[in-house]
């Protein structure tokens, strides 16, 4: 048992400590990481195992600003080791390729290309070298008085039930865990928008077919060509709703994304197995405000967005980064500004992200019920931006991440 105290019931072991985190996923587990290290004691609760954590397969590219606090964070040594950074990447108009030159338009920014899979497992090994408190297969986990001062979670692991007394409750517990679900109706509000597509992913250990990332617009559907390592590829492909992974086999997949590069790159695509091959649904999703009493909701607890922008996980980040900030200036300065400030500043930034993402989707992918008009706009969206060194530097300044 870690951390219970001998303030212990008959019935329930009670652990006290300021920060009580729902969700070990990369947002939980960076602010656990950032707070230890300013010595503010902390508990994570995750309902599954570190395993079957680790096994989701999710994004990998990382702005400037998240590789930073990574590194803040005594975490970034791995990262900045295997990571890739990426200064650039490519826009297939069609057959024709262009190049975003990331660096050149916003004055030597990048990005790092490193699996959420990689930072999640280094989070994990930070953590446990340090002792923190990470509670798995923690159960039914409850949110109790977060409108109060005494906020508490209480949560089973096998027969045993444990009391969190805590400060303060961080929902970091993904789009499905209960922290969002706590908050009352009447004073949520959620902001929804579902695309009629979604994206057939598969991983293969295969040489990358581009050294840089290539966004893919086509009469057949959007395709993107990524990437983990050199030698281990992530290829996505725009499918319709009704599809599912079984329709898909793996020279299916092979041929329906080469038909979707230009033909010298389909001609340098290396084909293998797949190793993991999954659909996701495309959706852009906000719920505010982000904060209820003493419970602050973080990535996405509050907010998803379509993957086209390779947004998601660092949208995440830089809510951790304001709550983490405003945590050190509460308990180390005694100063609640930041705190009170969260939802608002963190909000201002996640719909900054909504719009990005939505952009991209809009502008790359095939629309099955789009009219004639929608269709020329979308065209000349993206002749727009090609021929255009201001919608470049909007375009760079947002996929390198805005500032905090
Ligand atoms: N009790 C405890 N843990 C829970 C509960 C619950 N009721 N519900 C969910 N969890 C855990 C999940 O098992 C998961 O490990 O919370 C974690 C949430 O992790 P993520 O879903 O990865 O969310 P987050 O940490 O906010 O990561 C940011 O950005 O867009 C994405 O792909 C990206 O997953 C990434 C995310
Ligand atoms: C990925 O590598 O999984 C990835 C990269 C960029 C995106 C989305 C997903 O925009």
């Amino acid at each position: 048992m870690i951390g219970v105290t001998d303030r212990e019931d008959t019935m329930t072991n009670t652990i006290r400590t300021k920060v009580g985190i729902i969700g070990g996923g990369p947002s939980g587990l960076l602010l656990s990481q950032l707070l230890d290290l300013k010595g503010i004691d902390n508990v994570v609760l995750e309902k599954h195992t570190r395993d079957y954590v680790l096994s989701r397969i999710r994004a990998g590219v990382l702005e400037h600003g998240f590789a930073e606090l990574m590194r803040e964070a005594q975490c970034g040594d791995r990262m900045d080791a295997e990571g890739e950074i990426h200064e650039g990447f490519e826009i297939n108009d069609h057959g024709t390729m262009h190049r975003v030159d990331l660096a050149g338009h916003t004055g030597g920014n990048s990005v790092v290309v490193y699996g959420q899979t990689e930072l999640t497992r280094d989070l994990y090994d930070v953590r446990e070298k340090m002792g923190g408190k990470v509670i798995h297969e923690a159960l039914d986990v409850a949110i109790h008085g977060a409108n109060t001062d005494s906020p508490a979670l209480t949560y089973r692991q096998g027969d045993e039930t444990f009391r969190v007394e805590c400060d303060f409750i961080i929902g970091a517990d993904g789009f499905h865990g209960v922290s969002r679900k706590s908050i009352p109706r009447d004073v949520l509000n959620e902001f929804e928008k579902i695309y009629p597509f979604g994206w057939l992913g598969v991983l293969s250990r295969t040489k990358p077919v581009n050294p840089e990332l290539i966004y893919s617009k086509t009469d057949r559907g959007f395709a993107l060509c990524s990437l983990r390592s050199q030698t281990l590829s992530r290829y996505y492909i725009q499918v319709p709703l009704t599809e599912s992974v079984e329709d898909w086999s793996d020279d299916d997949f092979w041929a329906e994304l080469r038909a979707r590069l230009p033909d010298d790159v389909a001609a340098r695509l290396e084909t293998g197995p797949s190793i993991e091959k999954s659909i996701a649904p495309l959706r852009s999703f906000v719920a505010e405000p982000m904060r209820w009493g003493n419970l602050f909701l973080a990535g996405d607890a509050a907010h998803i967005v379509p993957p086209t922008g390779a947004r998601g996980l660092n949208s995440a980040a830089s809510d951790i980064y304001y709550l983490y900030h405003g945590m050190v200036d509460h308990y180390l300065n005694g100063d609640g500004a930041g705190l009170e400030a969260y939802s608002a500043k963190a909000l201002a930034r996640v719909w900054k992200a909504q719009r990005f993402s939505w952009w991209m989707t809009t502008m790359l992918h095939h629309f099955p019920d789009q009219s004639d008009y929608d269709r020329k706009l979308q065209e000349i969206e993206l002749a727009y931006l090609l021929s255009s060194e201001a919608a470049m530097t909007s375009l760079a300044e947002n996929y390198v991440g805005l500032p905090f």
